[in-house]
């Protein structure tokens, strides 16, 4: 059986939701309190087993490559000020397994991960999408995994939405719980409208993929917004070899638009050491004062 070892970041999107901020800035350089949205997702593909990640980038996505790039100035400087701790934690970032291909052109998510399908080759991999931050025990990639040496079968993880949001997500048709919280899928739909949706489970972002998905991508036309859908392939390979969709059960952090990112920031500024009781502070007085105006 073949190890899960490799994954892709598509990351060569334009950012719009986030403009003026990202005409020159990543998006996915945009910080959660003092870390940049990426760096959480290739941390939950370490911590899930992978080692060697392929970020599919862009025109303007620069500061990405020099994020996890080693920064000897910097280093150099934290050592002679004896700042140890912060020393370690830049070098931590400083990564030898990132690999970075460029897409010279956008015709949606399918087509960022047809870009990767050399890196890749002949072995399952996992797709990790920035905008969705995940909290849990285990990381969910590695929940992905898990399920994949399981059943040796693609699997995506799916979460139950508001029944109106669906139409923001792939959705899935699923036809029997197999196992606790892991179903097969009849079909795959891109982005469909409330009332024709099959279920209100959407997909969220994380999936362990077998390579048989690249020529599902090469035999998919272009779907929905005329790009090539990644979901649209999923269900193509589906008729051929099971995709299963997995429960996730921890938290999700939406950080692709921007009370997202706001909500994010409270929510993990809420758990960091460095302004945990300052920012609860100021949440109350603030609510307070709030109140007092409303009346
Ligand atoms: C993409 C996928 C969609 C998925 C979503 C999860 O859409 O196309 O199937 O549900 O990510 O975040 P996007 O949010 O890039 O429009």
């Amino acid at each position: 059986m073949k190890k899960v070892r490799k994954a892709i970041i598509p990351a060569a999107g334009y950012g719009t939701r986030f403009l003026p901020e990202t005409k020159a800035i990543a998006k996915e350089m945009l910080p959660i309190v003092d870390k940049p949205t990426i760096q959480f997702i290739v941390e939950e593909a370490h911590k899930s087993g992978i080692d060697q990640v392929c970020v599919v980038t862009g025109r303007g996505k620069r500061s990405i490559e020099d994020h996890f790039d080693s920064a000897p100035e910097l280093e150099a400087e934290l050592a002679t000020k004896g700042k140890d701790k912060m020393l370690q934690e830049v070098q931590a970032i400083n990564d030898d397994q990132l690999y970075f291909i460029r897409q010279t052109h956008m015709r949606g998510l399918g087509d960022a991960i047809l870009t990767a399908k050399d890196f890749i080759g002949d072995e399952p991999f996992a797709v990790l999408l920035g905008d969705d931050v995940m909290q849990d025990e285990i990381p969910l990639t590695k929940q992905l995994i898990d399920c994949y040496e399981d059943t040796q079968a693609s699997t995506l993880a799916v979460m139950k939405v508001p029944h109106e949001e669906v139409n923001k997500y792939g959705v899935i048709n699923p036809t029997k719980e197999v196992k606790d919280g892991l179903y097969e899928v009849s079909n795959f739909v891109e982005k469909p409208d409330p009332e024709e949706a099959p279920s209100d489970l959407a997909i969220i972002g994380r999936y362990v993929l077998s390579p048989e998905i690249f020529q599902a991508l090469e035999q998919t036309p272009y779907g929905r917004g005329n790009e090539l859908q990644l979901t649209d392939a999923i269900d193509l390979l589906n008729k051929k070899q099971k995709v299963y969709a997995h429960l996730f059960n921890g938290n999700r952090y939406d950080v692709g638009y921007k009370f997202g990112l706001i909500k994010t920031n409270i929510e993990f500024g809420l758990q960091h050491e460095d302004v945990k009781n300052d920012l609860q502070n100021y949440i109350i007085d603030l609510a307070e004062k709030l109140k007092k105006e409303d009346k």
